[in-house]
């Protein structure tokens, strides 16, 4: 392929129908967002890349991509926002893919198939799956009008590929569809098919996620592991560390270290998942950098050993054990902080007594459980 070529990442929709609230190109799918996936993918094969962001997200969406992107604020409609990217392309450039931040999964082997196709003549190229489903069309009454044969149907995927030409003469007029080849369509241009993929599904709701999820992991590369660690309350005039954070007018942990069950727990479900070992066999007393460590170092530690070892990690859950401190009202700086730690990824932390009875309900100390799940890059 000789010609220069761009992608457009279309990703200035609000995600309406997902109904998180952040926009749907920012959603989290693992370790990146849709947004990247949609990136990571492209990268590769085109020389150019430009997203359309929705307006006020796109230094967010900058920092996340890095400064080799041109990242334009989009439109009202799909349509539009590829318009106003189609503005930003040079003339030098030749062919054109249009892709979708929400069909994040599509390969970079799809991309290279249009664009194979687009180097052999074609004008557009799209990517199509057979539809499996029986289709009818339905007036608005609700009552059927025609059953088109199903042989003759197919769902329709992007990337999709133009010549630059037949790209820009598609938006001159300022026209919508719901694809870019539907312009193209309307030109009487020819648009050329070639085999679409399972995983370039388009994420729309909560369950997409969950099916592109498995369509990363599959299902053998998850593991879980659990973690538990407890400690007595020292003497007076200890600091509280917990979660990373120092809990003023509480006190802390006997022992040299910092006492943090919470960052020593997951640490231990983190080596658990990853088949690494335990707290003691990676940071024990024959270790000497480590003595008196702050459980946020080992904290971080235990994220470098578990990403050397080729994982990542999915979500952490952790539940502190105790009479003392009420976590509540800093649940969320506990989760904000840990999350940080661990690099970004999910936290969720909850807190019980155990009603004056044995594990630390008898006010003694601190304990705490976690849960991690990662999975293999
Ligand atoms: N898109 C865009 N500009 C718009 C609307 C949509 O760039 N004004 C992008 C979306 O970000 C998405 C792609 O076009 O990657 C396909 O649109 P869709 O899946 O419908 O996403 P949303 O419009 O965000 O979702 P919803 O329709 O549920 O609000
Ligand atoms: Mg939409």
């Amino acid at each position: 392929m000789s010609g220069r070529t761009a992608a457009i990442i279309a990703a200035a929709g609000s995600g309406e129908r997902f109904g998180a609230d952040i926009p749907k190109a920012l959603i989290q799918l693992l370790d990146r967002t849709l947004i990247e996936h949609a990136v990571a993918a492209l990268a590769p094969v085109v020389d150019e890349i430009f997203i359309t962001a929705p307006a006020g997200f796109e230094d967010q969406i900058r920092t996340l991509v890095g400064s080799d992107i041109t990242v334009v604020t989009g439109g009202k409609t799909r349509s539009e926002s590829i318009a106003i990217a189609v503005k930003a392309i040079s003339h030098e450039t030749e062919f054109v893919l249009v892709h979708d931040a929400a069909r994040a999964l599509a390969s970079s082997d799809l991309a290279r198939s249009v664009l194979s196709a687009l180097a052999s003549g074609e004008k557009c190229v799209i990517p199509v799956l057979p539809e499996v489903d029986t289709v009818k069309v339905i007036s608005s009454d609700g009552f059927v009008q025609s059953t088109p044969d199903r042989s003759s149907l197919a769902k329709v995927q992007t990337p999709q590929g133009f010549s630059f030409a037949t790209l820009l003469a598609a938006h001159k007029d300022g026209a919508t569809a719901t694809d870019d080849a539907a312009l193209v369509e309307a030109m009487g241009v020819k648009v050329k098919t070639v085999s679409g993929e399972e995983r370039a599904l388009k994420i729309t709701t909560p369950n997409d996620l969950h099916q592109a999820l498995y369509f990363l992991t599959g299902s053998k590369t998850l593991r879980t592991g659990v973690g538990i660690d407890a400690h007595k309350f020292g003497s007076a005039d200890r600091q509280l560390w917990l979660g990373t954070l120092l809990w003023p007018n509480e006190i802390g942990m006997d022992g040299h270290s910092d006492g943090d069950v919470a960052a020593h727990a997951i640490c231990d479900a983190l080596f658990a998942a990853a088949q690494l070992g335990d707290l003691g066999s990676n940071f024990g007393v024959d270790r000497p950098e480590y003595a008196g460590a702050s459980g946020e170092k080992l904290l971080t530690e235990a994220v470098s050993k578990v990403s050397a070892a080729g994982f990542a990690i999915s979500n952490i859950s952790l539940q502190i054990i105790g009479n003392r401190p009420k976590i509540g009202s800093r649940r969320a700086e506990v989760i904000a902080a840990l999350s940080k730690v661990l690099g970004g990824v999910p936290v969720s932390v909850s807190a019980t007594t155990t009603d004056g009875m044995g594990l630390t309900g008898t006010g003694e100390g601190i304990a705490a459980i976690a849960s991690a799940l990662i999975y293999a890059r």
